[in-house]
């Protein structure tokens, strides 16, 4: 199972086992997840911060109120970002918290603020593991959706045995793997994706394109097809390998893209136009290279075809998704732009921030959907995005069956 890219928020408390913690956070890493690390200020009494931040390669989030150095301000970014929490040691203070709704510090608060599934895994004398109210808060947690692993038995720090020892790192990795897994959600919907620039000719050396890098529409293409989808991805020129289990049709001008969706239109339940379509081509294509004559030249343009707003005019019971790249008033331009061309929702990114728009690994954008909702996400790994763009959507496919929900 592919985790790349995945964010993966792991709360560390204050117990002899959070050692074997940077073992699992060094894990995750290495298979490509994105690991957001925040320590109580007990946990920190046993590992150091410093040895998580040079493992995950990120700020370690130990205070809520100390500035954050290069994440995003508020505590509830990385509740918002989290594909999976996990809470490791758990100890009997932080379950406690957790099942009476206490927010107390930057972990408490976190795992309030987030929707993410949280994978809690206790760790502490056997004793208190055993403790009725203990087990009373982790039956009440379970109850509401939270996942727990059984402590290991065996022999405790202290020296007695029993049951409460963290489990092995590799058993913990294992089962986070198991819940980022990506929900059949999408099986029997018919998807059409379209990505990257499109590349309008002057003549047989020169085109008009822009910065579109594919990457968006491809990571959409890519989850949607792991969720179980029949995806078939229309991409502009773009330096992307294909997802495997996609089918691709490469396009090169707006006109070539629009008579590929079009030609599969018919037969499918949802389009998500991430592609940059130029929205001008030159008015003459010369069919020589042109040479350089004057000072000044004048370059004719003819508007493209909106592919878009076509689907909107033809659309039926299916969903339209679509993408708005904008420099300004990007809520207002993106939510007109929802109505004029008859979408379910639009995603909305502002290519000015640092860390969204063309060619950057990241996004940070927000959906809006036809019943005026609005879903705003934070910095975010455009894998990550889509999956959330496919939160929103799958109940919306005509004939899709309500997927499984996140965990809570
Ligand atoms: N789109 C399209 N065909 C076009 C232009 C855009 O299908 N000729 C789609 C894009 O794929 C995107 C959405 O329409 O999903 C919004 O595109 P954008 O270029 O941001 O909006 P425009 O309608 O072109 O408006 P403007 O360029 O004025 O911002």
């Amino acid at each position: 199972m592919d985790i790349k890219g995945r964010s993966v928020v792991v709360g560390v408390c204050g117990g002899i086992a959070a050692y074997k913690v940077v073992e699992v956070v060094s894990r995750l890493k290495k298979m490509g997840a994105e690991v957001d690390v925040i320590m109580t200020a007990n946990a920190q009494k046993f590992v150091a911060p410093l040895t998580f931040r040079s493992l995950s390669h990120r700020p370690v989030v130990t205070d809520m109120f100390s500035d954050p150095e290069y994440w995003d301000i508020k505590h509830v970014s990385l509740a918002q970002k989290a594909d999976l929490f996990i809470v490791a040691p758990a100890t009997a203070n932080i379950i406690g918290k957790l099942a009476a709704g206490i927010a107390d510090d930057m972990l408490s608060t976190t795992l309030v603020a987030t929707k993410a599934p949280v994978l809690i895994v206790p760790a502490m004398n056997h004793d208190m593991y055993s403790n009725a109210v203990v087990q009373r808060n982790i039956e009440t947690l379970k109850e509401l959706g939270y996942i727990f692993m059984e402590p290991d038995t065996g022999r405790m720090a202290e020296g007695s045995s029993g049951k409460g020892r963290l489990p092995e790192p590799s058993a913990i990795v294992e089962k986070a793997v198991s819940i980022l897994k990506p929900a059949r959600d999408l099986e029997g919907i018919r998807m059409i994706v379209t990505a990257g620039p499109t590349r309008e000719n002057i003549d047989p050396v020169r085109y008009i394109s822009n910065y579109s890098s594919g990457k968006m529409g491809y990571a959409v293409a890519q989850a949607a097809h792991e969720r179980g989808a029949d995806v078939l991805l229309i991409s502009g020129p773009v330096e992307l390998e294909g997802p495997d289990g996609v089918r691709l049709i490469r396009t090169s001008t707006a006109e070539e893209m629009e008579e590929a969706v079009l030609g599969n239109f018919e037969n499918c339940d949802m389009v998500i136009m991430a592609a940059a379509v130029a929205d001008y081509r030159p008015a003459e294509v010369s069919g020589t290279k042109i040479k350089k004559n004057d000072d000044e030249m004048v370059l004719r343009l003819r508007k493209n075809p909106d592919i878009l707003k076509k689907l909107g005019t033809i659309k039926g019971n299916r969903t339209l998704v679509g993408f708005s790249a904008e420099t300004d008033n990007l809520a207002e331009n993106a939510a007109k732009k929802l109505e004029s061309k008859n979408l379910d929702m639009i995603v909305a990114n502002d290519v000015t921030m640092e860390g969204a728009g063309f060619g950057t690994d990241t996004n940070i954008v927000r959906m809006i959907k036809r019943d005026g909702t609005v879903v705003v996400l934070p910095l975010m790994s455009k894998l990550s995005v889509a999956h959330r763009i496919l939160d929103e959507v799958r109940g919306m496919a005509a004939g899709s069956g309500q997927g499984s929900g996140n965990g809570q």
